[in-house]
């Protein structure tokens, strides 16, 4: 099939991108490259392309027709759409709609969105189920929850279907070292972590030691991204087979706190990391987990990296040898 991956140059995308070209799909990446890095892409039909950009978008879409599309093109950092929501309103709901209204003009009925578990906001209860209120606390998990909205009302005008897949929290790299994660400035847990211990980093720093959990630091669900990128695939053969549209939460079902990944880093790289504890970073929930059974059941997903030390593992390697080679002297 041809798939139309936007966002492909990006850390989840790229993995996507991968792993399409390696099922025997015909992939085309649409990128504009604002955060996503074109080398990144390991294969397929690259176009340079802004999703504000309708004619550009036609262009594409009468070029390869698509037979679906994949869109992981969006911004990601809630400290950032609390400070500029306008951005996150002009690129991940605004753009969207662009991307949305190109398929309805050529005809392309299937739609897989990366949406987040910020639509649920602070928990009501654990493990979140994919029926769990959804009230997001912040322009990003608003900007996702908008378009969840909107694909109902396009299934219902237009005939769309989609899937929309709510990550917890993405992480690792792609387990051959090919990939990994590379965002600029780097905001997550695991990679900060790990360029710490690697010397690209004096430091990492505990947001909050006083949360109501056991160690008081903040509980989150990590997924590894080729289990994610698993789930991408078994959501767009099950999309079109039923013509069913639906959503799923993406978590292990079990939760990490911040020390305990610290831990966990330090036994696999066998290295001690300098941490300083700061406050709280505004807009964390205490805990985030996922109950991703739906996944399991409807999809036939089982994560096949669910082990915090394999997705850290795997991440440390991209960290020492996937990294340009300025940096990689620090883990030689
Ligand atoms: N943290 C630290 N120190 C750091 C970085 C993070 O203590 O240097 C803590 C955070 O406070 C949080 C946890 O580590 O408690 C995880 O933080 P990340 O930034 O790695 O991930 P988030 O849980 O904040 O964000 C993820 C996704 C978002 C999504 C969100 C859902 O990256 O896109 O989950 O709530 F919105």
């Amino acid at each position: 099939m041809n798939i139309l991956v936007v966002g492909g140059a990006g850390y989840i995308g790229s993995h996507m991108v991968k792993m399409l070209l390696e099922q025997g799909h015909c992939v085309i990446t649409y990128d504009n490259l604002s955060t996503g890095f074109r080398d990144a892409v390991l294969g397929g039909e690259f176009v340079k392309g802004d999703l504000a950009d309708a004619a550009r978008l036609d262009e594409t879409f009468r070029r390869f027709l698509p037979d679906a599309v994949m869109h992981f093109a969006s911004h990601i950092q809630v400290g950032e759409s609390v400070e500029h929501p306008a951005r996150y309103y002009a690129n991940n709901v605004a753009n969207t709609l662009n991307l949305l209204d190109a398929m309805v003009r050529h005809g392309v009925e299937y739609f897989i969105f990366s949406s987040t578990a910020a639509i649920f906001g602070e928990p009501e209860y654990l493990p979140i189920s994919p029926f769990h209120p959804r009230v997001p606390l912040n322009p990003y998990g608003r900007s996702k929850w908008i378009i969840e909205m909107v694909l109902e009302d396009y299934e219902r005008a237009y005939g769309l279907k989609s899937t929309c897949l709510r990550y917890f929290n993405a992480a690792g790299a792609d387990p051959s070292g090919a990939l990994g994660e590379r965002h600029e400035p780097e905001t997550h847990l695991i990679p900060l972590v790990l360029q710490a211990l690697s010397g690209r980093r004096d430091s990492i720093s505990v947001f909050g030691r006083d949360y109501d959990t056991p160690d008081g630091t903040c509980i989150r669900d990590y997924i590894h991204v080729t289990d994610l990128c698993a789930a991408h695939s078994l959501a767009m053969k099950r999309l079109m087979r039923t013509d069913a549209s639906s959503c799923y939460n993406l978590g292990n079902g079990q939760g990490f706190s911040v020390q305990e990944v610290i831990d966990a880093a330090e036994r696999v790289t066998g290295r001690r990391v300098k941490v300083v504890d700061r406050p709280r970073r505004s807009g964390d929930p205490a805990r985030l987990v996922a109950d991703p059974r739906l996944a399991e059941k409807e999809l036939g997903w089982k994560p096949a990296y669910p082990d915090l030390e394999t997705i850290i593992l795997h991440a440390w390697v991209w960290e020492s040898l996937g990294l340009p080679s300025e940096t990689r002297r620090h883990v030689a």
